[in-house]
């Protein structure tokens, strides 16, 4: 079984610049999950100046289907205060490699990130024991301001998060610059950190994503990132284009025998009001095959 969390709901939607309503938010989740996408990030509690898209995620968090095991992106303890208080059993804090991407992200140093996160994980871990906590490196192979990133330098935070006590880390492409060789490099880098706690998430923008995954899936890692339909981004990150599409993921990952518990027809179809609302056509090839009944 390989584990996907879907993260179109908030990487995807945050990068679109039409903002969506909180219902057709909501409808979107609600069709990921009848399609077997039983782990979504479903939003984040950032600035809404930042990220208007992401305004109102507090009321998200009330309407989620039952069963749905949801992650909330949060910056900082005022985040952390908003998860909490609209229920939010599983959050994930987000730093980054290079010290001008976390600058223009969330307004901090690497460091002060990390101080910031040491408070926030002890105000969620005294309210939810039982919760979980991931911490995201983003740039964890390049920067759009300063290129590429020493693998050491995104290994160190990635041990930093986990002193902190995050229960996984995810290694993120966010420009979606990496190819599988970079991908071998830092996994290598990463090799005293037990796999169970690393998940990959990779952008799609120059067409690697799908081969970083395979490179990763033959390391023995078994957790991934997407967005549905290829949405996504990140506005703070100049050039970053979609997510790896989760649909790509899903049928690489079935016809080579692994099973991921998702109905491919019902994704395919999930993203659709949402494409249509946003004048968007498919962009993953998987979709587009499965939409035109070639599958
Ligand atoms: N939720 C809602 N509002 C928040 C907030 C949060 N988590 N954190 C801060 N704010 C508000 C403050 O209350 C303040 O509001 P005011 O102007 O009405 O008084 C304002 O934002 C500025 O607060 P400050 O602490 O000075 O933040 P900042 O301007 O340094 O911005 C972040 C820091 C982290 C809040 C902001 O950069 C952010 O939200 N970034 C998120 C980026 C993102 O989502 N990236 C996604 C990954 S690509
Ligand atoms: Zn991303």
């Amino acid at each position: 079984m390989v584990r996907i969390i879907e993260v179109g709901p908030r990487d995807g939607l945050q990068n679109e610049r039409e903002t969506i309503s909180l219902s057709a938010r909501l409808d979107l989740i609600f069709a990921l999950a009848e399609a077997g996408l039983a782990e979504q990030e479903f939003g984040s509690f950032v600035s809404p100046k930042a990220v208007p898209q992401m305004a109102g995620t507090d009321e998200v968090a009330a309407g989620l289907p039952t069963g749905l095991t949801g992650w909330a992106l949060v910056p900082n303890v005022k985040g952390m205060e908003r998860a909490l208080a609209s229920g939010c059993r599983n959050a994930a804090l987000f730093t980054a490699a290079s010290e001008d991407f976390v600058q223009a992200n969330i307004r901090m140093s690497i460091a002060e990130s990390l101080e910031v996160f040491a408070e926030a994980a002890g105000l969620f871990r005294s309210r939810v024991p039982e919760g979980r906590l991931r911490g995201i490196v983003s740039t964890a192979f390049e920067c759009p301001f300063v290129g590429r990133v020493d693998p050491e330098a995104a290994v160190a935070v990635a041990h930093e998060l986990l002193e902190l006590g995050v229960d996984e880390v995810v290694l993120a492409d966010t420009i979606g610059t990496a190819g599988p060789s970079e991908v071998k490099r830092l996994a290598a880098a990463a090799s005293d950190i037990p796999k169970e706690k690393l998940a990959w998430h990779f952008h799609d923008t120059r067409g690697t994503a799908v081969a970083n995954v395979w490179t990763c899936l033959e390391l023995g890692y078994r957790s991934f990132d997407s967005a549905a339909g290829g949405l996504g981004g990140c506005p703070f990150a100049p050039g970053a284009g979609g997510n790896l599409a989760t649909e790509d993921l899903v049928y690489l990952l079935e016809r080579e025998g692994f099973r991921t518990g998702v109905d491919l027809e019902l994704l395919a179809r999930a993203t659709l009001p949402v494409l249509d609302l946003l004048g968007r056509e498919p962009e993953s090839k998987v979709q587009r095959a499965v939409l035109a009944g070639r599958s």
